[in-house]
């Protein structure tokens, strides 16, 4: 992989003495987008949003964003290019052998088992959304009718085992033949492909009775149906939907070389990728109101709004193929870096080779994720699981296993991950290696003492606060 991102060609040519260090920054770029923008936007943030009742989730997430995630996403790719190394070793080289902190890195690893497993099988959806588009299509289809599809689909056990293993097989094929050049290249035209056409529908969306209260309901100053539980969400999905926490940014960030610049490029991706969450609530929310369903109905809000969308357009299965593949593969680019990681560390770790890891690794995580994707049929992990749950979440709020395993990582991995980061890097790693790191090479050189500022205070504090909020603590 980092033969590729280093030779990664630029789409101009630039003066010729700097053309190396343009075209790595590029690469990187691309690499981390393709890393943050998945799923995460166009599923889950719509649908944790309706879930959270809009209106104040949504600042709150913003607020963690900028003052939370971010400044961690500068540490992550500062720790990765000065160590080369992939997270656990990254952090035994710059604290040495015995350093605790490599626990981090190895919370991390866990995180990228956990997230993958079921993030393969939502992928999956989107791969059988695109067939069910283009073999049945969802023209004429009422919206009660496509709510109850979803249903049937998310119960289905042998759709959800098969899309989900043919997904991992993807991802797999990828990190294993290391062709991450090829995968640039391709979301390279892909990813602004997607981004056109959710900006198609939102315009579309514009036009319609759905527009004003959706607008209302994603930016209108209501927090009614926030609760501690929500607050945690909000702070988690900061970091899921920027890959932070499990070392995704650190290990792309130890394929770049100094002069690259670590800020910029944390601006940037942090603000399309809020972009794009937020003009995706656009996209589907108007449909959801219009038709009259509930924004809150859960994970399969994307998987129903759109299908009554395309299923009104002339050529509609045609887009809706096209979208949800697009999708697919947004979800493909994300997975990867999720994959990278633990095949990143067994390598450096163990010298295993790339193949034996990818695969291995993916088959570890392909049965790994067979209970997430047998949560909404069987009884052993749906009700029954769902119903032991309950005694920790309370009476009603019992999670399947896809649920749990969503939960746990996104809530408690990741912002524990980095908050142990942003420890490291503002508290124990030197002071004068932190300066030149965040300096070197970055047009951003004077935002130094803000951000060791958020990394000392704002962000421990932070997550501490949301932590005990979310246990009851106060
Ligand atoms: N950021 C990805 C998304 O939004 C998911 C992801 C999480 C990828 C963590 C890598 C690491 O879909």
């Amino acid at each position: 992989m980092t033969d590729t991102l280093r030779n990664a060609k630029p789409h101009s040519s630039p003066a010729p003495g700097r053309r190396e260090h343009w075209s790595g920054r590029l690469a990187f770029i691309l690499a981390a987008t393709g890393s943050a923008v998945g799923l995460g936007n166009i599923w889950k943030f719509p649908y944790i949003t309706g879930v959270n009742g809009g209106g104040w989730f949504v600042l709150i997430y913003l607020v963690c964003v900028v003052a939370v995630a971010l400044p961690i996403m500068v540490a992550e790719i500062l720790i990765g290019r000065s160590a080369q190394r992939s997270p656990v070793m990254a952090l035994r080289k710059l604290d040495g052998p015995r350093s605790p902190w490599q626990g981090v890195g190895w919370l991390g690893v866990a995180a990228a088992f956990v997230i993958l497993s079921y993030y393969s099988v939502v992928a999956g959806w989107t791969l059988h959304y695109s067939w069910l588009a283009l073999s049945q299509g969802f023209a004429g289809m009422q919206p009660a009718e496509v709510e109850a599809l979803f249903g049937q689909v998310y119960q289905d056990p042998g759709i959800n085992l098969f899309w989900h293993g043919l997904f991992m097989l993807l991802t797999v094929a990828i990190v294993a033949a290391g062709v991450h050049g090829g995968v640039e290249r391709w979301s390279r035209i892909l990813m602004p492909l997607l981004f056109l056409m959710i900006l198609a529908l939102v315009l579309r969306a514009a036009g319609t009775d759905g527009f004003g209260p959706a607008l209302d309901f994603v930016f209108g100053a209501h927090g009614d149906r926030l609760t501690p539980a929500g607050v945690l969400e909000a702070l988690g999905h900061s970091f899921f939907t920027l890959s932070l926490g499990m070392g995704a940014m650190l290990t792309y960030g130890s394929y770049l070389r100094t002069r690259d610049d670590a800020v910029a490029t944390s601006l940037a991706v942090g603000g399309l990728d809020t972009l794009i969450s937020l003009m995706a609530c656009m996209m589907i929310f108007p449909i959801i109101f219009v038709a009259g369903l509930a924004p809150g109905a859960g994970p399969g809000l994307v998987f129903v709004s759109l299908p009554i969308a395309f299923g009104q357009l002339p050529g509609g299965a045609l887009w809706a193929a096209v979208f949800f593949v697009l999708l697919a593969v947004a979800a493909l680019t994300s997975a990867i870096s999720l994959l990278e990681v633990a095949v990143s560390h067994f390598i450096d770790w163990r010298a295993w080779s790339r193949r034996r890891a990818a695969v291995g690794i993916g088959a570890v995580i392909f049965l790994l994720g067979i209970p997430s994707a047998l949560s909404g049929g069987t009884r052993l992990f749906g009700g029954d699981f769902a119903a032991a749950t309950a005694v920790l979440f309370g009476e009603g709020q019992g999670k399947n296993w896809f649920d749990l395993a969503d939960y746990l990582a996104s809530n408690w991995m990741l912002p524990l991950g980095g908050l142990g980061i942003a420890v490291f890097v503002a508290w124990r790693m030197g002071a004068h290696a932190r300066e030149q790191a965040f300096k070197a090479g970055s047009r951003f050189a004077r935002l130094y003492w803000g951000w060791v500022w958020l990394l000392r205070y704002v962000v421990p504090v932070g997550v501490l606060a949301v932590f005990l909020h979310a246990l009851g603590v106060f």
